[in-house]
């Protein structure tokens, strides 16, 4: 640790990274951006750890969502409010059943780089590179559009800035006020049952807050009320662009990547002795780690020690998405090792990423079901070991899209051309985000 430098990741092998032609231009891009004020605060990444401690022991439950990838061309303020609206939302159905406090993390403000399962993509018998994200090349399929360009970087950065400053905005500046809990119900969501379920328990806390009004405690006097603390995170894969970001906290003298307030490890780059596991393992924020099928639990229990060698709780998000059919097979032989070996970390469910299927018509989807399986088998699981679910991963949006097939839309397989908008993986709609919580409400309240 003592060695550990922002660039120290460069004598190790570095996964799923792009090759910029350019270098020139990159070391352009690459000052500049270390130049750039910092997106988050060490105070605030302090305040996100302590409340990730108590999703260790039962006292807290992390709602980690957002999208797969951020696009360019899905900037828009309505787009920022309608995910940070459903993901109060969700909170508000979660906090409600399980009478615990949520921690609220969007995959947002800075979520673009992609890692890609293959290489290069064949379209009407042309092969070209993969997109691998906005922050990197383009979407659309021509050559000069697949090229690596570290322009994209400060796009993204200050898309990102602008993203994050909306979101403090929202839940500091008086729209994630208690008292509009009326509001956060979205006009296509609002006739749907979900919809009439929310506003149930909106009108409870209605009555509570008037109740709590009549004796001096309202939004004025008491913060809580009028305010929401919401974090930030994405994963940290373009390595060029985190090692920019880490600054020294003058308050603690430790690094920090302040471009996130957690950032994560994917599934494929976790290799202990990988770049990614290197860059990780000097700063200071919270990491997560995917922890899909092809993990080994002592390889696991090297990188705890590694990334969190004082066993901080708080530190450690563990995310685990096996899919539906092999998580009651592969995840409590995990769980057992690491929670008897006194690991403290915060065990969350991806029912995302490993139930993704093709559709009959070609798309990349997920089926609601699926999902619902593996949140339902993660939170068994835990009960026969006498371990804490302590979170959820998601890929949602706001918006209305058809991306994921059934819920009580019951979208199907003819319906996913119609608002079928992602740049990468399938997400949930605002519907199917709002159903899934008041299931996941149920399996917390047993708890
Ligand atoms: C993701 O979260 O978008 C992702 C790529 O996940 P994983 O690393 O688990 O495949
Ligand atoms: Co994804």
């Amino acid at each position: 640790m003592n060695d550990w430098k922002p660039d120290s990741w460069m004598k190790k092998k570095a996964l799923h990274q792009p090759v910029y032609k350019n270098k020139d231009r990159l070391s352009k891009v690459l000052k500049k951006l270390k130049s750039f004020p910092p997106l988050v605060f060490a105070g605030e990444v302090r305040d996100l750890k302590k409340e990730l401690a108590k999703c260790v022991g039962g006292q807290g439950f992390l709602l980690q969502a957002g999208d797969c990838a951020e696009s360019f061309s899905e900037f828009h303020p309505d787009n920022i409010r309608d995910t940070f609206r459903v993901i109060l939302q969700m909170a508000i159905v979660l906090t409600f059943a399980a009478n615990v406090p949520v921690v609220k993390v969007g995959r947002l403000a800075g979520q673009f780089a992609k890692p890609r399962s293959n290489p290069t993509e064949k379209k009407n018998g042309e092969e070209l590179p993969s997109y691998l994200g906005d922050i990197i090349n383009s979407i659309n399929f021509d050559e000069n559009s697949r090229e690596p360009d570290p322009d994209r970087m400060i796009e993204a950065y200050n898309q990102s800035a602008s993203t994050q400053n909306l979101l403090r905005a929202f839940a500091t500046g008086g729209y994630a006020d208690l008292s509009y809990v009326q509001n956060w119900n979205l006009d296509f969501v609002k006739n749907s049952s979900q919809g009439s379920a929310f506003k149930k328990i909106a009108d409870r806390i209605s009555e509570s807050l008037s109740f709590m009004n009549a004796c001096g405690v309202n939004s004025e006097t008491s913060k809580q009320l009028a305010e929401s603390n919401f974090f930030i995170s994405h994963e940290a894969l373009l390595l060029p662009y985190e090692s920019c970001f880490v600054r020294v906290d003058s308050t603690t003298g430790y690094f920090y990547d302040v471009s996130s307030h957690l950032i994560w490890i994917g599934d494929r780059t976790k290799q202990i002795d990988g770049a990614h596991v290197e860059f990780c393992s000097g700063i200071s924020n919270p990491i997560g780690i995917k922890i899909g099928p092809s993990t080994d639990v002592n390889e696991l229990l090297r990188l705890l020690e590694k990334l969190n060698p004082t066993n901080e709780a708080g530190k450690i998000v563990l995310i685990v998405r096996m899919g539906c059919e092999k998580i009651e097979k592969l995840f409590p032989p995990i769980l057992k090792k690491i929670n008897s070996a006194g690991k403290n970390v915060v065990w969350s469910c991806d029912p995302m990423h490993g139930n993704i299927e093709k559709s009959n018509s070609g798309y990349k989807t997920r089926n609601f079901l699926n999902i619902l399986k593996e949140v339902k088998s993660f939170f068994n699981i835990h009960k026969v070991e006498k371990s804490y679910a302590g979170g959820i991963h998601l890929e949602m949006t706001g918006k209305n899209v058809t991306e994921c097939l059934g819920g009580m839309q019951k979208i199907k397989d003819q319906d996913l051309g119609a608002r079928y908008h992602t740049h990468c993986d399938p997400r949930l709609n605002a519907s199917q985000s709002i159903e899934l919580a008041f299931l996941l409400a149920e399996y917390l309240k047993e708890l």
